[in-house]
């Protein structure tokens, strides 16, 4: 057990990758369905906790974390839509994240909080919502290994995909690139289905957040994971 209470950080999965969110779950089921999702290749899930204050919703919290870090080795990003992210950073790590992603706009000092999530041994990640520029990001390129463009407004699953939001994907990455940074990987999630997600990767993107069209679609969970593979891996 590391210092920080976290058994070990697992490395973040490379190249292009489908999350399935399991905000669109059933979570009388979210175990066996998120082996069913393991079983048809997912090894990156979001886990989106929402305090019903910086979003109008509330969704899951720290027992569901650490219910499923117990009974799975995949890699846990959990996507914090709430106020005051520097409150639950420690305990979310203590729970079991891999990554934890704040969205700018919730971050008094996003620089502070990003270093923060690293001493905790995470990954930092970055959130911005469709009305928020790219530029607001630029201070903190070096110190995020992803940031995640956002194509819904937070909040809800199964919303419509935001398509003018990913310009900004492929300017986070020129961003990255003009300041002599590695880009950083560049996750969308909202409306993230085999139709959008094309866009998304000739974008620039490479990790596609999915929850109603990986866990909801009546092809059912493997079939629809399947299905979202196809459709990046032409941009492979
Ligand atoms: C919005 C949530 C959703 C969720 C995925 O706050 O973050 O984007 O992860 O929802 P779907 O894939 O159902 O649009």
């Amino acid at each position: 057990m590391s210092e920080n209470g976290r058994s070990s950080s697992r490395a973040m999965p490379q190249g292009m990758v489908i999350a399935p969110s399991i905000l669109a779950a059933d979570y009388a089921r979210l175990g066996a369905e998120v082996a069913e999702a393991e079983a048809a290749g997912a090894e990156w899930f979001q886990v989106d906790v929402m305090d019903g204050h910086y979003v109008p919703n509330l969704s899951i919290g720290l027992p569901v974390l650490e219910s499923l870090r117990a009974v799975t080795d995949s890699f846990l990003d959990v996507h914090l839509m709430i106020d005051n992210p520097e409150m639950f950073l420690e305990p979310f790590a203590k729970a079991g994240a891999d990554l934890i992603t704040i969205h700018q706009e919730a971050s008094t000092h996003l620089h502070s909080d990003l270093h923060r999530i690293r001493e905790l041994g995470c990954y930092a990640g970055v959130a911005i919502n469709p009305g928020t520029p790219a530029e607001t990001l630029s201070e903190v390129l070096g110190y995020v290994d992803l940031v995640l463009v956002m194509t819904v407004n937070p909040g809800f699953g199964g919303q419509k995909f935001i398509s003018e939001a990913l310009p900004k994907v492929t300017k986070v990455r020129q961003m990255a690139i003009d300041a002599g940074l590695t880009p950083p990987p560049v996750q969308v999630d909202g409306g993230v289905d085999p139709t959008s997600a094309p866009a998304a990767a000739a974008a620039g993107a490479t990790v596609f957040v999915a929850g109603s069209s990986c866990f909801r679609w009546p092809a059912g969970i493997a079939a629809n994971f399947a299905a979202l593979e196809r459709s990046v891996m032409v941009h492979v």
